[in-house]
């Protein structure tokens, strides 16, 4: 996507380092970062420099090149894998690139190792594309029928799943980048996502893109869906259970419970690496990453003179709790958009389309 008319990837190779852009200083400011090792992209990935399930699966696996760039032994491999495998725990992407990059390094000699990682890293990030440009695809037949009947389309969406958190394009933002690049009347209601304030992250890319948005509080969505005012909700995901429980962003059962007592359809957009198909149970087995409480008892603002901080919103002391993602059940989700099309959120629908994934 560009920005400023450049076009961008949100994270990519550049000589010998990995680039990415750093997502903490967003919306207020567009930097790049640069780094170097395996401990560099850890950390940019705890501290969500990066962020998004599918970017930061691509972004582990450009750790791993780094790491094998500087010693390709199998000590140092199952290192960078145990250190990247630890930084977030929810989003099955990052364990699944981690595990196509060690896979694919152990059928190749050690000297042929860091060119090998380093195209298997390119090839996770192209695929990314790949399947976001197919749900796009996928979703926009969705999008399309509802403007046909309406003349225009309102969706809400939760969080940032746009190319912000892929690689390119996004995935709940893929059928709208593609239906106001064809021309469709949409406008997008964007939770504000706190505390991390994702949605602030999709406002500023929609923007960018000049798709219509307006930012909302996270608890405006029922109001909107009581009135009328949205006909779709998508949102992004961080696991899908073969059930077709979805696992995102702390808030989205509730946008979820609200749809369905609002009769708006409510769906998933969900790239093939993030369904999860050993995990039998959402709510028991999927780890929930609980963040540091100091985002939530603090906000990040521009004051005067443009200068940017992070100031509290509460006196010292108080208490607070920052689980960072929830689960909505398959029964309040009516499909799934993947890349391979689009699936009731079941069991059968799923093994429907991914027929040669389950026994
Ligand atoms: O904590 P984050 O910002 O990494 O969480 C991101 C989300 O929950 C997204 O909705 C999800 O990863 C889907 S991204 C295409």
């Amino acid at each position: 996507m560009k920005v400023a008319g450049i076009p961008y990837r949100s994270v990519w190779r550049e000589a010998d380092r990995v680039a990415i852009i750093d997502q903490t200083r967003l919306p207020f400011e567009f930097h790049t970062l640069h780094l170097s090792d395996c401990d560099e992209i850890a950390h940019a990935i705890r501290s969500m420099q990066v962020r998004g399930a599918p970017l930061i699966g691509a972004t582990a696996a450009y750790g791993i090149a780094l790491a094998v760039s500087a010693d390709a032994s199998d000590a140092n491999l199952q290192n960078a894998a145990k250190l990247l495998g630890g930084t977030r725990p929810t989003a099955v992407n990052l364990q699944w690139a981690i595990e196509r990059m060690t896979r694919r390094m152990q059928t190749i000699t050690w000297p042929a190792r860091a060119d090998a990682a380093w195209s298997e890293a390119e090839n996770i990030a192209d695929e990314d594309i790949a399947f976001n440009l197919a749900i796009g695809r996928h979703g926009l037949a969705l999008l399309r029928a509802i403007a046909d009947k309406k003349g225009k389309v309102n969706v809400l969406t939760h969080c940032n799943a746009g190319w912000l958190a892929t690689v390119d394009v996004g995935t709940a933002l893929a059928p709208i980048y593609l239906a106001h690049d064809a021309g469709i009347p949409i406008h997008v209601w964007v939770d504000e996502t706190r505390p991390r304030n994702q949605g602030l992250l999709t406002a500023w890319e929609l923007s960018q893109h000049g798709v219509p948005n307006t930012l909302i509080a996270d608890n405006a969505g029922g109001h909107l869906m009581q009135h009328g005012k949205v006909d779709l909700v998508i949102v992004g995901a961080d696991r899908v259970t073969a059930a077709g429980d979805v696992c995102n962003k702390i808030g989205t059962y509730l946008k979820a419970l609200a749809a369905k007592d609002c009769a708006v359809p409510f769906y998933a957009a969900v790239p093939s690496p993030t369904i999860d198909w050993i995990i039998q149970d959402a709510l028991r087995e999927i780890p929930i990453e609980e963040r540091n409480t100091a985002e939530v008892l603090t906000m990040r603002t521009m004051g005067a003179g443009n200068l940017v901080a992070q100031g509290k919103i509460a006196p010292d002391g108080m208490r607070a709790a920052n689980p960072a993602f929830d689960v909505t059940p398959a029964r309040l989700v009516t499909a799934i958009i993947t890349d391979r099309g689009i699936a009731p959120a079941s069991r059968e629908g799923l093994q429907n389309l991914y027929r040669r994934k389950v026994a």
